[in-house]
């Protein structure tokens, strides 16, 4: 429990154990309360000096229109305050209707998306930027994200220089890298003006990356766990449920906490408003390090669709 009393117990700005940082984000105090409540506007402090709310909510395999729409703002009544998109997911529109329709401040809602790997290069990942902050209809992104390393050495450096420049345009305010292997990392640290702020890659006790892990802690790049419930897949396996039933949790939850406090930012999807809700409901517990020891053992190198982390 000692994550959630420094989670309640804070002023202005904390840093817990787990590495996360609270901030006041309103002078109204009924708003301040609330997010003092909810975690999940809690955040993780990135090295361009942003930070990211601890828990991003999925909108892959999310159809554009009324699900995409209505999954959003579901989970923003639940309290996330972080969206994960991608142009190749075809909602980035569905999903700025819905930011257009909340009641939620924009600048307590952390918004990600990607480029698409058919876009990479110079011209073209600008060109794809604009249609992306088009379609979203807002001034700003929060993270723009190269989508994967899969289209060569040559168009994801000259992606990179684009998504730099962006930057500094100021229409994005942290870039990243989305399923980067080490030689990846590696081979943009030597040329970049500008770090990537995260890598976005699949994460799960199943799928563990400790070598990824522990090179992206030594340059201040920050994880984000894609797939963290493992796509549905494990949800029911026997050593989870076993878990899951000595924290009267779900085995979901668990997976979602186990991330969280492995400095994570977990990114669960679903379309279901009881499961939304469920799944945001993993501050009023902790995983404790016997436990997490033993999740840590389930790694089986578990992919669920594709690992480019590999590719060269
Ligand atoms: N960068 C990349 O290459 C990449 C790749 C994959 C994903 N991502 C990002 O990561 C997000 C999450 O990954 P994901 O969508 O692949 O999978 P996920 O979040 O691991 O799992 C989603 C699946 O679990 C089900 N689910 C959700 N909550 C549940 C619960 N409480 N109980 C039982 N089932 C539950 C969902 O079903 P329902 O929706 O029917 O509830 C859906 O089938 C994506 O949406 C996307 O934003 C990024």
């Amino acid at each position: 429990m000692s994550q959630l009393r420094i989670l309640l117990g804070e002023r202005e700005t904390a840093v817990n154990q787990h590495g996360i940082i609270r901030r006041r984000v309103s002078m109204n105090p009924t708003r301040t309360l609330f997010s003092r409540m909810n975690g999940l506007a809690s955040r993780r402090l990135l090295n361009d000096g942003n930070a990211i709310p601890l828990v991003g909510f999925g909108v892959y395999n999310t159809r554009p229109g009324k699900e995409t729409e209505q999954a959003v703002l579901w989970a923003l009544d639940a309290g996330y305050r972080h969206i994960d998109t991608a142009t190749i997911y075809e909602n980035e529109k569905s999903v700025g209707d819905a930011l257009k329709k909340t009641n939620v401040p924009r600048d307590e809602i952390f918004v990600t998306t990607k480029l698409w790997d058919t876009s990479q290069g110079y011209q073209e990942a600008k060109a794809a930027f604009e249609k992306s902050i088009t379609a979203l209809g807002l001034d700003y992104i929060d993270l723009y994200l190269v989508h994967s390393p899969s289209p060569g050495k040559k168009l994801r450096l000259e992606s990179w220089k684009a998504l730099e420049e962006i930057q500094k345009s100021g229409k994005v305010k942290s870039i990243g890298v989305s399923n980067y292997g080490i030689h990846h990392l590696k081979e943009l640290l030597e040329v970049c003006t500008v770090k990537p702020a995260v890598n976005q890659i699949e994460i799960s006790p199943y799928l563990a990356r400790t070598e990824i892990e522990k090179f992206c802690k030594e340059h201040g790049i920050l994880l984000e766990a894609f797939s963290p419930l493992t796509m549905g897949e494990k949800l029911k396996d026997d050593r989870l449920v076993a878990i899951a039933k000595k924290y009267n949790k779900t085995t979901a939850q668990i997976l979602i906490r186990w991330s969280i406090q492995h400095g994570y930012v977990p990114l669960p999807k679903s379309v279901h408003k009881e499961r939304i809700e469920s799944n945001a409901q993993v501050f009023d517990f902790e995983i404790s390090e016997e436990d997490m020891k033993q999740l840590d053992k389930f790694d089986e190198y578990f992919v669920t669709e594709w690992d480019p982390t590999r590719y060269d």
